[in-house]
């Protein structure tokens, strides 16, 4: 995705990702917090917080941000455990951005099925304006069992006009942008879960750009 930083090319783009205005740019699901780091060496006037409800993976890399800067230290990284249902109160109203990659679990089913209290939570964390930056990856085939587990409906152009959006709506988010990232589009985010996916080239890759209202 090509460099971004301009706030009125940013609204109609699916740009986001890694290249944002000055601000706290909060990442929810962040499994082991790739998107934070690298996102916060490229940007060192935005603050970024990773949150996540397991916290294992980040334990090399939040370890490596408390370090001198010299030695991959960042002092503008946060890395909060905490899962989207019950996000501190701390974070009200401080998000100038929420990013969730990838999400999957309880998160993923939140968002496919616009959950009424984790969109209340989100909104929550929102400061006036932020952008929200959702993407999510299904294979039907692949993720079969996840899906009848979670009991999610297919990500259909229908489901997501007539059902999902008016719930996001519902919860304060006016809907910029959403369609289906080309492989060449999702697979040079800066996420772990982007490279581990790269083999599946089938994979059906929804994104939605957001605005707290
Ligand atoms: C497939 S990983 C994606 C990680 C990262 N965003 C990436 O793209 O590499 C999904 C992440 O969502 C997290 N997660 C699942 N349910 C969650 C919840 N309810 N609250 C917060 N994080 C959650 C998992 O712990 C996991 O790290």
């Amino acid at each position: 995705m090509a460099a971004q930083s301009d706030n009125s090319t940013r609204k109609n783009s699916k740009n986001l990702s890694l290249h944002t205005a000055e601000g706290v740019v909060v990442d929810i699901g962040t499994g082991d917090g790739r998107f934070v780091y690298r996102s916060a060496q490229e940007n060192p006037n935005n603050f970024y917080i990773g949150i996540d409800a397991n916290t294992k993976p980040l334990e090399k890399i939040s370890m490596k941000a408390t370090r001198k800067i010299a030695k991959g230290g960042l002092p503008n990284v946060l890395f909060v455990r905490a899962a989207v249902e019950n996000l501190p109160e701390e974070l009200n109203e401080t998000a100038d951005e929420i990013h969730i990659h990838f999400p999957w679990g309880s998160l993923l089913r939140a968002l496919i099925l616009g959950d009424e209290n984790v969109l209340q939570s989100l909104r929550r964390i929102c400061a006036p304006d932020c952008f929200v930056e959702i993407v999510i990856g299904i294979d039907e085939e692949r993720d079969k069992s996840e899906i009848e587990r979670l009991k999610l409906p297919r990500l259909s152009p229908n489901y997501l006009e007539n059902v999902l959006i008016p719930k996001y709506e519902t919860a304060g988010f006016e809907i910029l942008e959403k369609g289906i990232l080309s492989f060449s589009d999702w697979s040079k985010l800066e996420t772990s879960w982007a490279r581990k996916l790269q083999g599946g080239e089938n994979r059906q890759v929804t994104y939605l750009i957001l605005q707290a209202t």
